[in-house]
Protein backbone atom coordinates (compact mmCIF):
# COMPACT_ATOMS: atom_id res chain seq x y z
CA UNK A 1 0.00 0.00 0.00
CA UNK A 2 1.39 3.40 -0.97
CA UNK A 3 1.51 6.10 1.68
CA UNK A 4 3.02 8.77 -0.63
CA UNK A 5 1.31 12.17 -0.39
CA UNK A 6 -0.63 13.05 -3.56
CA UNK A 7 1.18 15.45 -5.89
CA UNK A 8 0.41 19.13 -5.29
CA UNK A 9 -2.33 20.49 -7.54
CA UNK A 10 -1.15 23.26 -9.87
CA UNK A 11 -3.48 26.12 -10.81
CA UNK A 12 -1.98 26.10 -14.33
CA UNK A 13 0.45 23.30 -15.18
CA UNK A 14 3.07 24.05 -17.80
CA UNK A 15 5.52 21.39 -16.63
CA UNK A 16 3.42 18.32 -17.54
CA UNK A 17 3.03 19.64 -21.07
CA UNK A 18 6.70 20.56 -21.37
CA UNK A 19 7.74 17.03 -20.47
CA UNK A 20 5.84 15.76 -23.54
CA UNK A 21 7.51 18.09 -26.05
CA UNK A 22 10.83 19.01 -24.45
CA UNK A 23 12.89 17.45 -27.25
CA UNK A 24 10.96 19.37 -29.98
CA UNK A 25 11.42 22.60 -28.03
CA UNK A 26 15.14 22.02 -27.56
CA UNK A 27 15.53 21.17 -31.26
CA UNK A 28 13.51 24.23 -32.33
CA UNK A 29 15.62 26.58 -30.23
CA UNK A 30 18.84 24.90 -31.41
CA UNK A 31 17.81 25.49 -35.05
CA UNK A 32 17.38 29.20 -34.34
CA UNK A 33 20.75 29.41 -32.58
CA UNK A 34 22.22 27.87 -35.75
CA UNK A 35 20.47 30.03 -38.37
CA UNK A 36 20.64 33.21 -36.28
CA UNK A 37 17.44 34.86 -37.55
CA UNK A 38 16.14 35.71 -34.11
CA UNK A 39 13.73 38.32 -35.48
CA UNK A 40 11.39 37.51 -38.41
CA UNK A 41 12.89 34.05 -38.80
CA UNK A 42 11.18 31.26 -40.78
CA UNK A 43 9.49 30.03 -37.58
CA UNK A 44 7.33 33.17 -37.54
CA UNK A 45 6.01 32.50 -41.06
CA UNK A 46 5.43 28.84 -40.17
CA UNK A 47 3.49 29.59 -37.00
CA UNK A 48 1.37 32.23 -38.76
CA UNK A 49 0.37 29.62 -41.36
CA UNK A 50 -0.38 27.09 -38.61
CA UNK A 51 -2.49 29.59 -36.61
CA UNK A 52 -4.50 30.50 -39.70
CA UNK A 53 -5.10 26.82 -40.46
CA UNK A 54 -6.12 26.02 -36.88
CA UNK A 55 -8.52 28.96 -36.56
CA UNK A 56 -9.87 29.02 -40.09
CA UNK A 57 -8.88 32.69 -40.46
CA UNK A 58 -7.31 33.67 -43.78
CA UNK A 59 -4.52 35.70 -42.18
CA UNK A 60 -2.56 35.44 -38.94
CA UNK A 61 -0.01 38.07 -37.96
CA UNK A 62 2.34 37.25 -35.09
CA UNK A 63 2.91 40.08 -32.63
CA UNK A 64 4.71 40.67 -29.35
CA UNK A 65 1.79 40.17 -26.90
CA UNK A 66 -1.97 40.11 -26.61
CA UNK A 67 -1.89 43.74 -25.53
CA UNK A 68 0.06 44.70 -28.65
CA UNK A 69 -2.37 42.66 -30.75
CA UNK A 70 -5.20 44.86 -29.44
CA UNK A 71 -3.12 48.01 -29.95
CA UNK A 72 -2.03 47.24 -33.51
CA UNK A 73 -5.61 46.29 -34.46
CA UNK A 74 -6.91 49.60 -33.11
CA UNK A 75 -4.05 51.64 -34.63
CA UNK A 76 -4.89 50.15 -38.02
CA UNK A 77 -8.40 51.62 -37.72
CA UNK A 78 -6.96 55.01 -36.79
CA UNK A 79 -8.73 54.93 -33.42
CA UNK A 80 -7.71 57.90 -31.29
CA UNK A 81 -8.89 61.08 -29.60
CA UNK A 82 -12.62 61.71 -29.87
CA UNK A 83 -13.41 58.02 -30.38
CA UNK A 84 -15.53 55.88 -28.05
CA UNK A 85 -14.47 52.25 -27.66
CA UNK A 86 -17.08 50.07 -25.95
CA UNK A 87 -15.76 47.21 -23.81
CA UNK A 88 -16.81 45.18 -20.78
CA UNK A 89 -16.13 46.53 -17.28
CA UNK A 90 -15.39 42.98 -16.12
CA UNK A 91 -12.18 41.93 -17.91
CA UNK A 92 -8.40 42.13 -17.72
CA UNK A 93 -6.88 45.62 -17.65
CA UNK A 94 -5.28 45.41 -21.12
CA UNK A 95 -8.66 45.62 -22.87
CA UNK A 96 -9.22 49.11 -21.45
CA UNK A 97 -5.62 50.24 -21.38
CA UNK A 98 -5.15 50.14 -25.13
CA UNK A 99 -7.84 52.66 -26.18
CA UNK A 100 -6.56 55.02 -23.47
CA UNK A 101 -2.97 54.71 -24.68
CA UNK A 102 -4.24 55.69 -28.15
CA UNK A 103 -6.09 58.72 -26.75
CA UNK A 104 -9.56 57.19 -27.24
CA UNK A 105 -12.20 56.92 -24.52
CA UNK A 106 -13.19 53.51 -23.15
CA UNK A 107 -16.92 53.24 -22.50
CA UNK A 108 -17.44 50.49 -19.93
CA UNK A 109 -20.37 48.16 -20.54
CA UNK A 110 -21.91 45.75 -18.02
CA UNK A 111 -21.71 41.99 -18.48
CA UNK A 112 -24.23 39.19 -18.50
CA UNK A 113 -24.14 37.29 -15.18
CA UNK A 114 -24.48 33.88 -16.87
CA UNK A 115 -21.86 34.21 -19.61
CA UNK A 116 -19.61 36.85 -17.93
CA UNK A 117 -19.44 38.48 -21.38
CA UNK A 118 -20.61 41.86 -22.68
CA UNK A 119 -24.34 42.49 -22.19
CA UNK A 120 -25.83 43.42 -25.56
CA UNK A 121 -28.76 45.38 -24.12
CA UNK A 122 -26.47 47.47 -21.96
CA UNK A 123 -24.15 47.96 -24.94
CA UNK A 124 -27.02 49.29 -27.06
CA UNK A 125 -28.12 51.54 -24.21
CA UNK A 126 -24.68 53.11 -23.76
CA UNK A 127 -24.21 53.44 -27.52
CA UNK A 128 -27.49 55.39 -27.68
CA UNK A 129 -26.33 57.67 -24.85
CA UNK A 130 -23.02 58.40 -26.60
CA UNK A 131 -24.82 59.04 -29.89
CA UNK A 132 -27.37 61.35 -28.25
CA UNK A 133 -24.67 63.36 -26.59
CA UNK A 134 -22.72 63.59 -29.86
CA UNK A 135 -19.36 64.41 -28.28
CA UNK A 136 -17.57 61.09 -28.97
CA UNK A 137 -17.65 59.08 -32.21
CA UNK A 138 -18.67 55.45 -31.58
CA UNK A 139 -15.80 53.61 -33.31
CA UNK A 140 -15.33 50.12 -31.93
CA UNK A 141 -16.64 47.34 -29.71
CA UNK A 142 -14.11 45.07 -28.04
CA UNK A 143 -15.87 41.84 -27.09
CA UNK A 144 -13.92 39.66 -24.65
CA UNK A 145 -14.40 35.88 -24.58
CA UNK A 146 -13.93 35.77 -20.84
CA UNK A 147 -12.57 32.56 -19.30
CA UNK A 148 -12.66 30.97 -22.78
CA UNK A 149 -16.38 31.26 -23.56
CA UNK A 150 -17.10 33.04 -26.85
CA UNK A 151 -19.07 36.29 -26.56
CA UNK A 152 -22.28 36.68 -28.58
CA UNK A 153 -20.43 37.48 -31.82
CA UNK A 154 -23.37 37.31 -34.24
CA UNK A 155 -25.12 40.02 -32.19
CA UNK A 156 -21.97 42.15 -31.70
CA UNK A 157 -21.10 41.92 -35.39
CA UNK A 158 -24.63 42.88 -36.43
CA UNK A 159 -24.63 45.89 -34.09
CA UNK A 160 -21.20 47.00 -35.34
CA UNK A 161 -22.31 46.63 -38.97
CA UNK A 162 -25.43 48.73 -38.31
CA UNK A 163 -23.43 51.53 -36.74
CA UNK A 164 -20.23 51.40 -38.81
CA UNK A 165 -18.11 50.29 -35.87
CA UNK A 166 -15.06 48.03 -35.81
CA UNK A 167 -15.68 44.66 -34.07
CA UNK A 168 -12.56 43.48 -32.25
CA UNK A 169 -12.50 40.10 -30.52
CA UNK A 170 -10.24 39.97 -27.46
CA UNK A 171 -9.80 36.19 -27.50
CA UNK A 172 -6.74 36.27 -25.22
CA UNK A 173 -8.34 33.70 -22.90
CA UNK A 174 -10.17 31.72 -25.54
CA UNK A 175 -8.01 30.40 -28.39
CA UNK A 176 -9.69 27.17 -29.51
CA UNK A 177 -13.20 28.31 -28.54
CA UNK A 178 -15.90 28.18 -31.23
CA UNK A 179 -19.39 29.29 -32.19
CA UNK A 180 -21.11 26.61 -34.21
CA UNK A 181 -18.46 24.94 -36.33
CA UNK A 182 -16.30 28.08 -36.64
CA UNK A 183 -13.49 28.65 -34.20
CA UNK A 184 -12.79 32.12 -32.84
CA UNK A 185 -10.70 34.05 -35.34
CA UNK A 186 -13.32 34.69 -37.99
CA UNK A 187 -16.29 36.03 -36.04
CA UNK A 188 -15.17 39.65 -35.65
CA UNK A 189 -13.33 42.02 -38.04
CA UNK A 190 -10.16 41.05 -36.20
CA UNK A 191 -9.30 38.73 -33.32
CA UNK A 192 -6.51 39.34 -30.81
CA UNK A 193 -4.72 36.37 -29.24
CA UNK A 194 -2.32 36.26 -26.30
CA UNK A 195 0.35 33.59 -25.95
CA UNK A 196 1.15 34.50 -22.36
CA UNK A 197 2.48 31.21 -20.88
CA UNK A 198 -0.72 30.26 -19.04
CA UNK A 199 -3.08 30.72 -22.01
CA UNK A 200 -4.66 27.76 -23.85
CA UNK A 201 -1.81 28.19 -26.34
CA UNK A 202 1.12 29.81 -24.56
CA UNK A 203 4.76 30.44 -25.36
CA UNK A 204 7.66 30.84 -22.90
CA UNK A 205 7.62 34.61 -22.78
CA UNK A 206 5.34 37.23 -24.27
CA UNK A 207 3.66 36.72 -27.62
CA UNK A 208 0.41 37.23 -29.46
CA UNK A 209 -1.26 37.26 -32.86
CA UNK A 210 -4.00 39.00 -34.81
CA UNK A 211 -6.34 36.91 -36.95
CA UNK A 212 -8.47 38.37 -39.73
CA UNK A 213 -10.09 37.48 -43.03
CA UNK A 214 -9.33 40.95 -44.40
CA UNK A 215 -6.15 41.04 -46.52
CA UNK A 216 -5.73 44.82 -46.36
CA UNK A 217 -6.01 44.81 -42.57
CA UNK A 218 -3.43 41.99 -42.35
CA UNK A 219 -1.03 43.99 -44.49
CA UNK A 220 -1.46 47.02 -42.24
CA UNK A 221 -0.83 44.87 -39.14
CA UNK A 222 2.45 43.63 -40.66
CA UNK A 223 3.52 47.19 -41.34
CA UNK A 224 2.47 48.51 -37.92
CA UNK A 225 4.28 45.75 -36.01
CA UNK A 226 7.51 46.77 -37.81
CA UNK A 227 7.56 50.53 -37.13
CA UNK A 228 5.12 51.30 -39.94
CA UNK A 229 7.50 49.91 -42.55
CA UNK A 230 6.50 50.28 -46.22
CA UNK A 231 7.31 47.97 -49.11
CA UNK A 232 11.04 48.36 -48.52
CA UNK A 233 13.03 48.41 -45.30
CA UNK A 234 13.65 51.90 -43.86
CA UNK A 235 10.72 53.32 -45.79
CA UNK A 236 8.40 54.51 -43.03
CA UNK A 237 4.83 54.72 -44.28
CA UNK A 238 3.03 55.35 -41.00
CA UNK A 239 3.65 55.61 -37.29
CA UNK A 240 3.98 52.07 -36.00
CA UNK A 241 5.67 50.28 -33.15
CA UNK A 242 8.07 47.44 -32.36
CA UNK A 243 5.46 44.74 -32.00
CA UNK A 244 6.96 41.59 -33.50
CA UNK A 245 6.73 37.98 -32.35
CA UNK A 246 10.29 36.64 -32.05
CA UNK A 247 11.55 33.44 -33.68
CA UNK A 248 12.17 31.52 -30.43
CA UNK A 249 8.62 32.14 -29.18
CA UNK A 250 7.32 31.08 -32.60
CA UNK A 251 9.30 27.83 -32.31
CA UNK A 252 7.78 27.14 -28.87
CA UNK A 253 4.29 27.67 -30.32
CA UNK A 254 5.07 25.34 -33.24
CA UNK A 255 6.06 22.61 -30.79
CA UNK A 256 2.90 23.12 -28.74
CA UNK A 257 0.30 23.48 -31.49
CA UNK A 258 0.06 19.75 -32.29
CA UNK A 259 -1.06 19.17 -28.68
CA UNK A 260 -3.73 21.87 -28.66
CA UNK A 261 -6.65 19.92 -30.12
CA UNK A 262 -6.24 17.16 -27.52
CA UNK A 263 -5.65 19.64 -24.72
CA UNK A 264 -8.90 21.46 -25.52
CA UNK A 265 -10.73 18.14 -25.24
CA UNK A 266 -9.00 17.44 -21.92
CA UNK A 267 -9.99 20.88 -20.60
CA UNK A 268 -13.62 20.16 -21.52
CA UNK A 269 -13.38 16.82 -19.70
CA UNK A 270 -12.01 18.56 -16.58
CA UNK A 271 -14.89 21.06 -16.76
CA UNK A 272 -17.31 18.12 -16.95
CA UNK A 273 -15.82 16.59 -13.79
CA UNK A 274 -16.16 19.92 -11.98
CA UNK A 275 -19.76 20.21 -13.15
CA UNK A 276 -20.56 16.71 -11.85
CA UNK A 277 -18.96 17.45 -8.48
CA UNK A 278 -20.23 20.99 -7.91
CA UNK A 279 -23.54 21.52 -9.75
CA UNK A 280 -26.36 22.39 -7.40
CA UNK A 281 -23.93 23.47 -4.64
CA UNK A 282 -22.37 26.53 -6.32
CA UNK A 283 -23.13 28.29 -9.59
CA UNK A 284 -20.96 26.57 -12.20
CA UNK A 285 -20.14 28.01 -15.64
CA UNK A 286 -22.64 27.06 -18.34
CA UNK A 287 -21.91 26.87 -22.06
CA UNK A 288 -24.84 27.88 -24.30
CA UNK A 289 -25.94 25.48 -27.05
CA UNK A 290 -23.86 26.02 -30.15
CA UNK A 291 -20.88 27.47 -28.23
CA UNK A 292 -17.64 25.70 -27.41
CA UNK A 293 -15.60 27.08 -24.54
CA UNK A 294 -11.82 26.87 -24.67
CA UNK A 295 -11.97 26.55 -20.84
CA UNK A 296 -9.02 28.88 -20.37
CA UNK A 297 -10.10 29.52 -16.77
CA UNK A 298 -12.74 27.65 -14.71
CA UNK A 299 -14.76 30.05 -12.56
CA UNK A 300 -17.58 29.41 -10.11
CA UNK A 301 -19.85 32.10 -8.66
CA UNK A 302 -20.41 32.14 -4.88
CA UNK A 303 -23.18 34.00 -3.05
CA UNK A 304 -21.03 36.88 -1.75
CA UNK A 305 -17.55 38.02 -0.71
CA UNK A 306 -17.81 36.45 2.78
CA UNK A 307 -18.74 33.03 1.36
CA UNK A 308 -15.92 33.32 -1.14
CA UNK A 309 -13.40 34.17 1.58
CA UNK A 310 -14.49 31.10 3.58
CA UNK A 311 -14.16 28.85 0.55
CA UNK A 312 -10.77 30.25 -0.37
CA UNK A 313 -9.58 29.70 3.21
CA UNK A 314 -10.82 26.10 3.15
CA UNK A 315 -9.05 25.45 -0.15
CA UNK A 316 -5.86 27.07 1.08
CA UNK A 317 -5.90 24.88 4.21
CA UNK A 318 -6.10 21.84 1.92
CA UNK A 319 -3.14 23.14 -0.10
CA UNK A 320 -5.25 23.89 -3.17
CA UNK A 321 -4.69 27.10 -5.14
CA UNK A 322 -7.50 29.38 -6.28
CA UNK A 323 -7.60 32.86 -7.82
CA UNK A 324 -9.90 35.84 -8.28
CA UNK A 325 -10.26 37.10 -11.85
CA UNK A 326 -11.04 39.95 -11.19
CA UNK A 327 -11.34 41.56 -7.77
CA UNK A 328 -12.19 45.05 -9.06
CA UNK A 329 -14.24 46.17 -12.07
CA UNK A 330 -12.27 48.34 -14.45
CA UNK A 331 -14.37 51.47 -13.89
CA UNK A 332 -13.29 51.39 -10.21
CA UNK A 333 -9.59 51.15 -11.03
CA UNK A 334 -7.79 54.38 -10.14
CA UNK A 335 -6.29 54.55 -13.62
CA UNK A 336 -9.65 54.33 -15.40
CA UNK A 337 -12.22 55.89 -13.06
CA UNK A 338 -11.68 59.38 -14.49
CA UNK A 339 -12.12 58.24 -18.09
CA UNK A 340 -15.22 56.30 -17.05
CA UNK A 341 -16.81 59.35 -15.43
CA UNK A 342 -15.96 61.52 -18.44
CA UNK A 343 -17.20 59.02 -21.05
CA UNK A 344 -20.90 59.81 -20.73
CA UNK A 345 -21.82 63.28 -19.56
CA UNK A 346 -24.30 63.48 -16.71
CA UNK A 347 -22.74 60.35 -15.28
CA UNK A 348 -22.58 56.89 -16.81
CA UNK A 349 -25.29 54.39 -15.76
CA UNK A 350 -24.24 51.94 -13.03
CA UNK A 351 -22.55 48.60 -13.77
CA UNK A 352 -24.12 46.38 -11.08
CA UNK A 353 -23.35 42.96 -12.54
CA UNK A 354 -19.65 43.69 -13.02
CA UNK A 355 -19.45 45.05 -9.47
CA UNK A 356 -21.26 42.07 -7.96
CA UNK A 357 -19.23 39.47 -9.85
CA UNK A 358 -16.00 40.94 -8.50
CA UNK A 359 -17.19 39.88 -5.01
CA UNK A 360 -18.47 36.47 -6.09
CA UNK A 361 -16.16 34.83 -8.63
CA UNK A 362 -13.58 32.23 -7.73
CA UNK A 363 -11.40 30.44 -10.27
CA UNK A 364 -10.28 26.86 -9.65
CA UNK A 365 -7.28 24.95 -10.98
CA UNK A 366 -7.76 24.34 -14.72
CA UNK A 367 -5.32 22.70 -17.10
CA UNK A 368 -5.42 19.70 -19.44
CA UNK A 369 -3.35 17.46 -17.17
CA UNK A 370 -5.66 17.41 -14.12
CA UNK A 371 -6.98 13.97 -13.17
CA UNK A 372 -10.51 13.16 -12.06
CA UNK A 373 -9.17 12.40 -8.56
CA UNK A 374 -7.51 15.83 -8.40
CA UNK A 375 -10.72 17.55 -9.48
CA UNK A 376 -12.42 15.59 -6.69
CA UNK A 377 -9.91 16.94 -4.16
CA UNK A 378 -10.47 20.52 -5.35
CA UNK A 379 -14.25 20.11 -5.20
CA UNK A 380 -14.15 18.53 -1.73
CA UNK A 381 -12.02 21.38 -0.35
CA UNK A 382 -14.36 23.95 -1.92
CA UNK A 383 -17.52 22.30 -0.62
CA UNK A 384 -16.02 21.96 2.88
CA UNK A 385 -15.79 25.76 3.01
CA UNK A 386 -19.37 26.48 1.97
C1 LIG B 1 -8.76 39.32 -21.72
C2 LIG B 1 -7.31 39.66 -21.93
N1 LIG B 1 -6.99 40.62 -22.82
C3 LIG B 1 -5.71 40.94 -23.07
C4 LIG B 1 -4.66 40.31 -22.42
C5 LIG B 1 -3.29 40.76 -22.67
O1 LIG B 1 -2.43 39.76 -23.15
P1 LIG B 1 -0.87 39.85 -22.92
O2 LIG B 1 -0.58 39.55 -21.48
O3 LIG B 1 -0.30 38.81 -23.85
O4 LIG B 1 -0.42 41.22 -23.31
C6 LIG B 1 -4.95 39.30 -21.49
C7 LIG B 1 -3.85 38.63 -20.81
O5 LIG B 1 -3.87 38.15 -19.73
C8 LIG B 1 -6.31 38.97 -21.24
O6 LIG B 1 -6.63 38.02 -20.35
Amino acid sequence: MSTAAPRPIAFFDMKAQQALIRSEIDAGIARILDHGRFIQGPEVDAVEAALAAFSGAQHAVGVSSGTDALQIAMMAEGIGPGDAVFLPAFTYTATAEVPLVLGATPVFVDVDPASFNIDLRDLEHRLALVQREGRLRPRAVVGVDLYGLPADWPAIEALCARHGMFALDDAAQAFGGALGTRRLGTHADATALSFYPTKTLGCYGDGGAILTNDASRAELYRSLRTHGEGKTRYEVQRTGMNGRLDSIQAAILLAKLPLLEGELKSRARVAGWYEAALAGRVRTPQVPDGSTSAWGIYTVTLPDAAARARVQESMKAAGIPSAIYYPKPLHHQPAYAGAHAAGIAGGPPPLPVSERLCDQVLSLPMHPYLTEAEVGRVAAALLAGL
